[in-house]
């Protein structure tokens, strides 16, 4: 976690830095007992669900679930890195960093390049309006009809046809050639002999300029006028130190307020289409840029919306890729409809011939992806018979497989189940050998992964392994409880696992558990958000003042139990005498026997 810096200095930051006084510059806090609550400024909602608690320096939002220090709001709300959020509070704080010169020439010339783009933005802007030259530009434009407004809020422009013009602008505003060359702008020559050494990458194109979520331009993407065979009809920046296509969702800037107030993201496949969805009212409306859509895209959605629309062209390709994307946006627990097109039409000629109203009952219409996917299948290739209904089947249980909420599974599998016509528990059935196949089971011999008896998913965390957390963040003396009779293993949970072995050092060191999880070098992904809504749950336990030694031995049984209950339903047919013995094990933990439980646990814990 250093990387650089001392824990010293990132202590100090946090101790001059404090969350509610940062937290509350921006939105509006109110006391709530010894906490402040908001309205979540992370997902939209009416009622505040999100928490800051001043003596242990977190926030928690109970409605979305995002959570962490200071350090991770600032993260969030900025769109930094971890060390962008460590300048970011330093600066503010009046503190000093002590960097590297490495480090300080890095952030230069970062600044630098994001200058550099932001001068070559507004120069091809200027083209497109004042030069001569970029008639057939306008004129095309103007036959796509789009309006003047757009041009200016999407800060589209053109890119005169020639090899040397970013390098005469790069002369006359002093900017470096070499820089150019960094956010791919330029293109060096194979052979310059005496000539420039450089070209420009775009020419005789309109350009689109690609913002970040901060509305920073960090590359461009530049439309042919005329069709060639010979041409690509667009050129993309390449991945530069500041352009990552697979993490780049064009509009973002302007459509991440929209998406978060509905919740819901409109997902297209080209800029003009949601240049377009924009102009007719849509401004929820991205798309990816120069690539399919992927993992990263779907988390970054994730973060403003619960559900998306995908409106991709109506060919075989374009549905295609709707299901593809659909995968990944259910992978990353959102919801997904599909807004159906005809073959060779797209949000943009959609809107053109029909109108903005039409366009808006599409969307609403649009349906859930698994009708959409049943449909597609059966006008393809109408089945004829049980088998073929089966191969249908088996494609969509493979879009559903993908998704990583139990409740959304259950929920699109009743779907399949009435579109199809086949009984959800034979769904069910080839359902599970789907999973079986897809998922590869761990590998014993990994240290690292839990064993068999404990298959990690994305579900969420048991409630009683919750609540043990819960217990342990609260009272400190329970954990001698726990470290006596609960091995962490028997949690089913990574992140409960991971915190509850935290509280067990934390008692046995005699620190903090906030301060152990902070120390760890390489903590578990998600552990610092996950500890904060520990530390916020609401304070719903008896006596607060006793340890509460006897729903600490429920808790302690209850998991013990789940734990052997999963041992038992992984067992072989061979293993018959395991089996009796944990049926019989189990009948003391369901009868909630501490003395008679404690006897097994010590008899299972014991090598
Ligand atoms: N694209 C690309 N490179 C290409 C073709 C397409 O990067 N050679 C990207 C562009 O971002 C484009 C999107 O894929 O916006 C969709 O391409 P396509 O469906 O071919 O074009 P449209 O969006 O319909 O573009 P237009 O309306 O300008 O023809
Ligand atoms: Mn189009």
């Amino acid at each position: 976690m250093s990387r650089g810096l001392s824990r010293e200095v990132l202590d100090d930051i946090r101790i001059r830095s404090d969350i509610v006084e940062l937290i509350g510059s921006q939105i509006r806090l109110q006391k709530a007992g010894g906490n402040f609550k908001a309205l979540c400024p992370f997902h939209k909602e009416k009622t505040p669900s999100f928490q800051v608690n001043p003596q242990r320096q977190i926030f928690h939002c109970f409605g979305c679930g995002v959570g962490g220090d200071v350090f991770a709001y600032v993260m969030q709300t900025e769109h930094l890195d971890f060390m962008g959020a460590v300048r970011y509070l330093a600066d503010r704080a009046g503190i000093h960093l002590e960097f590297q010169e490495g480090d300080h020439a890095d952030h230069d010339r970062k600044r630098a390049m994001y200058e550099t783009l932001q001068q070559t933005d507004a120069f091809y802007q200027r083209c497109l309006k004042t030069m001569p030259a970029a008639q057939p530009a306008r004129d095309y434009l103007a036959q796509r009809k789009i309006e003047a407004a757009s041009i200016e809020a999407f800060g589209i422009g053109f890119a005169p046809d020639r090899g040397d013009t970013l390098e005469k602008m790069a002369k006359a505003r002093h900017l470096e050639m070499d820089l150019l060359e960094t956010v791919g702008l330029v293109v060096r020559r194979e052979n310059p002999g005496r000539g420039s050494p450089w070209y420009d990458r775009f020419r005789g194109r309109i350009i689109f300029p690609i913002r970040d979520e901060q509305g920073r331009t960090i590359g461009f993407s530049g439309r042919i006028l005329t069709p060639d065979a010979k041409a690509a009809k667009y050129v993309n920046t390449p991945e530069t130190p500041l352009f990552h296509k697979g993490r780049i969702l064009y509009a973002i800037d302007r459509a991440r307020r929209a998406i978060a107030d509905q919740s819901e993201a409109l997902v297209c496949e080209g800029q003009i289409d949601v240049i377009r969805c924009h102009a007719a009212g849509f401004t929820n409306a991205v798309a990816s840029q120069g690539t399919a859509f992927t993992a990263d895209h779907a988390r970054i959605l994730h973060r403003y919306a619960d559900s998306t629309i995908i409106g991709f062209d109506g060919d075989t390709a374009g549905e295609d890729a709707a299901i593809k994307t659909a995968g990944l946006f259910l992978q990353a627990d959102l919801s997904v409809r599909v807004a159906t097109m005809a073959p060779g039409e797209d949000p943009d000629s959609f809107i053109l011939k029909e109108g903005a109203d039409a366009f808006r009952t599409r969307i609403e219409q649009a349906q859930s992806v698994i009708a959409f996917q049943v449909q597609m299948h059966i006008r393809r290739s109408p089945p004829r018979n049980l088998a073929e209904f089966m191969r249908i089947s088996r494609a969509v249980l493979e879009t559903i497989a993908m998704s990583s909420n139990a409740t959304m599974r259950e929920r699109l599998m009743q779907e399949a189940s009435r579109l199809l016509n086949i009984p959800l528990n034979t769904l069910h059935e080839n359902f599970r050998k789907i999973l079986q196949s897809n998922r590869p089971r761990p590998d014993a011999s990994d240290p690292n992964t839990p064993d068999a008896t404990h298959p990690t998913d994305d579900n969420p965390p048991p409630v009683e392994e919750i609540e043990l957390c819960t217990y342990l963040a609260r009272y400190a003396d329970t954990a001698a409880l726990v470290a006596q009779y609960l091995p962490p293993k028997r949690l089913t949970h990574p992140l409960c696992r991971a915190f509850v072995q935290a509280a067990l050092y934390a008692a046995e060191s005699g620190q903090d558990i906030q301060d152990v999880i902070r120390a760890d070098e390489s903590p578990a992904p998600g552990l610092d958000s996950f500890a904060a809504r520990i530390f916020m749950a609401p304070a719903k336990l008896v006596g607060t003042e006793v340890t509460p030694q006897a729903p600490m031995q429920d808790l302690i049984m209850k998991i013990w139990q789940r734990s052997l209950e999963l041992e038992r339903n992984l067992l072989g047919p061979d293993q018959a005498e395991r089996r009796t013995e944990l049926t019989c094990s189990l009948r003391h933990f369901k009868s909630r026997n501490w003395d008679d439980a404690t006897g097994i646990m010590t008899l299972e814990t014991s090598p």
